[in-house]
């Protein structure tokens, strides 16, 4: 039935695994994730969302889940090895993070791409009023663009890339260059994180298919494509109302107490993967302690990893080395009933998190490569007392935009430590201007700023077309 006026396609559909397997359907809401940062923008906007429940095999069909329809695409288990865990996670994701894994190529894992992307975008055609507008998400169905165009012209099809888009000198390895460039090509405009994402789209396009680019897009086969940076937000007003309930605050209290009352608690939150800079944090951490410049009695780190694409050699071999680093640490610097790192691998529910951040005097974010990472974000908007330190990597979409953070290149090991030194030293109990500056910004760049700029921008380019 051709009813709807905006269709979301992304890899997942936004429900949570865990309880949908007991019959119970409820937004996934897991910590900077793609659900998390649509929830707040379509509830409000009826919408079709297309995409997989997360697990192999036949699902029946699915209730609405806050006012948004889900309609599912059936992964097989060969699909979800080949394209979800192939090529959309071990080719492309280490390839688009700067190969801090090295990319995996297997020519099979790219028919699936091709086929997958294929069924996405025929469920699209299907389901979309005409002249709807189609909104594709990240890199998991870059072709979906070109080939919905091919079957729906009338439709307004926008693409957001929620991952950085490489420099030309990585993704000129990629064996499918062209065709991905001509897959989101499609697209009537294609959103990107940083600007510098855009230049190296713009390079890329101008080097492999010849194209004609300007600042607002490129020009291929007499069509203009518009390009442009969006960085991604959060929903600012409902973790700072999250976060001044009484029922955080009291939950804050209770996590320091149950920590044994240190005098300071570092915090990182992330999903276990290698773009997050884990074990490097842990490295510092460690050597910091070993320096005796830092006393585990008195400063505690509590890393919250989250267990991810578990089936993925590169993250199985990731979890193991933290977790033996976690232990090593504890081993050499706890005591009876005080560890020195808390690791924690487990999912938190919103308003544990929201606790966690405000009990965190120093919150640690230092991957090596993210897109955004909207945990960064998180934790700003949810230090409602102004107070609270944030150690941001430069790698970090959010650091073109959180510019009163405590900057640092997380490669260099002697600038972590310092920087996390020189942020542990900062007042916890007074508001600083740096947390007041950057909580400003987040009050007006919000997730709702962030679709609306969008979804704007791509009125225009299809009005311009
Ligand atoms: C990143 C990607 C998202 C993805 C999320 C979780 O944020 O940009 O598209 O959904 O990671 O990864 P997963 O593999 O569990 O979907």
């Amino acid at each position: 039935m051709r009813d709807a006026s905006l269709v979301v396609i992304a890899s997942r559909l936004p429900i949570n695994d865990a309880a949908a397997s007991e019959g119970v359907f409820e937004w996934r809401r897991s910590p900077g994730g793609l659900g998390e940062a649509l929830h707040p923008v379509l509830i409000n906007t009826p919408t079709t969302w297309i995409g997989w429940a997360g697990k192999a095999g036949p699902t029946t069909s699915l209730p609405d889940v806050d006012g948004v329809r889900l309609v599912l695409i059936e992964l097989s288990e060969e699909d979800v090895r080949d394209h979800y865990e192939g090529f959309a996670n071990s080719t492309l994701w280490p390839l688009y993070h700067d190969a801090i894994e090295p990319a995996v190529h297997h020519r099979r894992w790219w028919e699936a791409y091709q086929r997958v992307n294929q069924r996405y975008a025929d469920h699209a055609a299907r389901v979309a009023a005409h002249g709807a507008v189609v909104w594709v998400q990240d890199y998991h169905l870059q072709l979906v663009p070109m080939m919905l165009r091919a079957q729906r012209p009338d439709l307004r099809i926008g693409f957001f890339l929620h991952v950085p888009f490489p420099p030309p000198e990585l993704f000129m390895q990629l064996p499918r260059r062209a065709e991905l460039l001509r897959g989101m090509l499609g697209a009537d405009l294609i959103g990107f994180q940083r600007i510098q994402a855009v230049h190296n789209f713009h390079q890329l396009v101008a080097k492999v298919l010849g194209a004609t680019v300007d600042e607002n897009g490129v020009e291929i086969d007499g069509r203009v494509v518009s390009t442009g940076a969006f960085p991604v937000s959060i929903d600012t007003a409902e973790m700072e109302a999250l976060a001044s309930s009484e029922e955080v605050v009291q939950k804050a209290a209770q996590l320091r107490a149950d920590l044994g009352g240190p005098q300071r608690v570092i915090l990182s939150v992330d999903r276990l993967d290698y773009t997050k800079g884990i074990e490097h944090r842990l490295k510092a951490y460690r050597e910091l302690l070993v320096d005796g410049r830092l006393k585990a009695a008195e400063t505690m780190l509590v890393q919250v990893a989250i267990p991810s694409r578990e089936r993925v050699e590169q993250y199985r071999l990731l979890r193991d080395r933290v977790e033996s680093e976690v232990g090593r640490i504890n081993g050499d610097f706890g005591r009876v009933g005080v560890a020195a790192v808390h690791y924690l691998s487990q999912v938190f529910d919103r308003t544990e998190l929201a606790a966690l951040y405000r009990a965190a005097d120093v919150m640690a974010v230092t991957p090596l490569r993210d897109g955004m990472n909207l945990v960064a974000k998180e934790y700003v908007a949810a230090r409602v007392d102004g107070c609270g330190a944030l150690v941001l990597s430069e790698f970090a979409g959010a650091a073109a935009e959180l510019t009163q953070a405590y900057l640092v290149n997380p490669h260099d090991v002697e600038a972590l430590k310092d920087t996390l030194i020189q942020a542990l030293q900062a007042d916890p109990t007074e508001p600083n201007p740096q947390m007041l500056a950057m909580r400003e910004h987040l009050r007006h760049h919000d997730i709702q700023a962030w679709a609306w700029s969008y979804l704007t921008a791509l009125e225009a380019a299809c009005a311009a077309r």
